[in-house]
């Protein structure tokens, strides 16, 4: 069954459309709220890049330029001193940086399980930078990593044993795995980790915030939307039905819709009027003829009485009583047949003219017998005629009583 059926149109209309619009709203929102979301990544991503960038950039520029001073002031080693701007750079925020490598120098520098995975992907593909929001203890952070390519300054202190300088090989033995790069090949990688707990709480904070606001705004829309509804189409509409109901209650042809408008509910208001105006002329123009009819017969000489195809009487003249023994009041609603002693073929002579088109009972003058209310018999030459009434058929009997 169809569930809109058995409710107002207003209700149907009002429930399609706030779904439609509800549904509407949660994807605008979803959608901002994923837009919002995206948003967050690439800024964390662009400042883990730049970063990265800053540091590669420092440390060429000292692997270069800086070759001779890192032997008496170690804080001038490439890896060292863009590890200290880096940790500058990032003072204060909640950003990770790290410079790690596979065959690391300093323990600090040995990288974490996803920075191994990575950094053994690097060697093996392409290396290039790499993100992805991972989850560690139900913390999300995005993780990023730029790898470092050895050029020939790197080779200095990263190529063989016997070409680098001395508090090198000092500090690492002949054989350790720091050495032995060649130019063109992954050292190491720049790490980057960005905490997004708290920019996707923000995110969440935002679309919670939106939400109530669209929500209250679609609300106030849902409601105006429905009040407009009503007011503007149903209730016309509505009182255009009560009125058409109070005339099929009261037969009243007088009643009019008094609303003024210019719109499809305006035609039909006017059609509704134009419809009663016409009915309203037509049943005028009706009592007016009956009027007549009846002033005619009441003139007439012989008794007359106009009755139905069941023999009840709806009009009758002052003679038609008389003969009868009854009043007007009396003798309307009676049936002729009940009348007559032969009642029952008249009956059928109706029925007759109704199946077959013509009755020998109707047109001709026939005697009958008939008798009064008392039960007083009496003759009767009766004529009948047939005249179109506006649904049924109605006959009028002429009755002459005989000498
Ligand atoms: C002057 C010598 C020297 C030069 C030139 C040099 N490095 Fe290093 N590098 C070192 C030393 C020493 C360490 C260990 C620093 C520490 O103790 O943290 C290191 C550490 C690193 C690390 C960190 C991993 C580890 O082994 O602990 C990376 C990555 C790295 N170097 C890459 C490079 C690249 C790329 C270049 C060229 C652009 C370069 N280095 C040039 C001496 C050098």
């Amino acid at each position: 069954m169809n569930i809109f059926s058995s409710r107002s149109v207003s209700a149907t209309f009002n429930l399609i459309s706030s779904l439609l619009l509800v549904v509407l709203f949660l994807a605008l929102a979803y959608n901002s709220y994923r837009r919002e979301q995206e948003l967050i990544l690439k800024g964390a991503v662009d400042n883990a890049r730049t970063i990265s960038r800053q540091i590669i950039e420092t440390r060429d520029y000292l692997s270069k330029r800086v070759t001779s001073e890192p032997e008496r002031n170690q804080s001038l080693i490439p890896q060292v001193a863009a590890s200290q701007i880096a940790q500058q750079l990032t003072n204060g925020s909640n950003y990770y940086v790290r410079q790690v490598s596979l065959r690391y120098r300093n323990l600090d520098n040995r990288p974490d399980d996803f920075e191994t995975a990575q950094l053994n992907l690097f060697k093996t593909g392409k290396p290039e930078e790499v993100w992805q929001v991972a989850a560690k203890a139900g913390r999300k952070s995005l993780r990023y990593l730029l790898p470092m390519l050895a050029d020939r300054s790197c080779l200095n202190c990263h190529g063989s044993y016997e070409s680098a300088p001395g508090y090198i090989q000092a500090r690492f033995p002949k054989g350790h795995f720091s050495y032995g790069y060649k130019v063109g090949e992954m050292i190491g990688a720049i790490s980057v980790a960005v905490p997004m707990d708290d920019l996707y709480r923000q995110v969440r904070h935002n679309l919670k915030r939106d939400l109530i606001y669209d929500g209250i705004v679609l609300l106030i829309f849902i409601l105006l939307s429905a009040w407009l509804l009503h007011r503007s189409i149903i209730s016309p509409v509505k009182t255009v039905a009560g009125s058409i109901s109070e005339v099929a209650r009261t037969g009243n042809f007088s009643e009019r819709v008094e609303l003024k408008r210019t719109d499809e509910i305006g035609e039909l208001i006017d059609s509704f009027n134009l419809l009663m105006a016409e009915l309203e002329h037509k049943t005028r123009q009706r009592a007016e003829s009956e009027e007549r009819y009846r002033n005619f017969i009441e003139i007439a000489q012989s008794p007359i009485v106009t009755f139905m195809s069941d023999g009840k009487i709806v009009i009758s003249n002052q003679k038609a009583e008389t003969l009868f023994g009854l009043n007007k009041e009396e003798l309307l609603g009676q049936s002729l047949f009940d009348f007559m002693l032969e009642g029952e073929q008249m009956r059928r002579a109706i029925a007759d003219y109704f199946s077959v088109g013509s009755s020998e009972l109707i047109g001709t003058t026939t005697r009958q017998k008939m008798r009064d209310v008392c039960g007083k018999p009496f003759d009767v030459d009766m004529v009948i005629s047939v005249s179109q009434a506006e649904q049924s058929q109605m006959f009028s009997a002429i009755l002459r009583t005989a000498k």
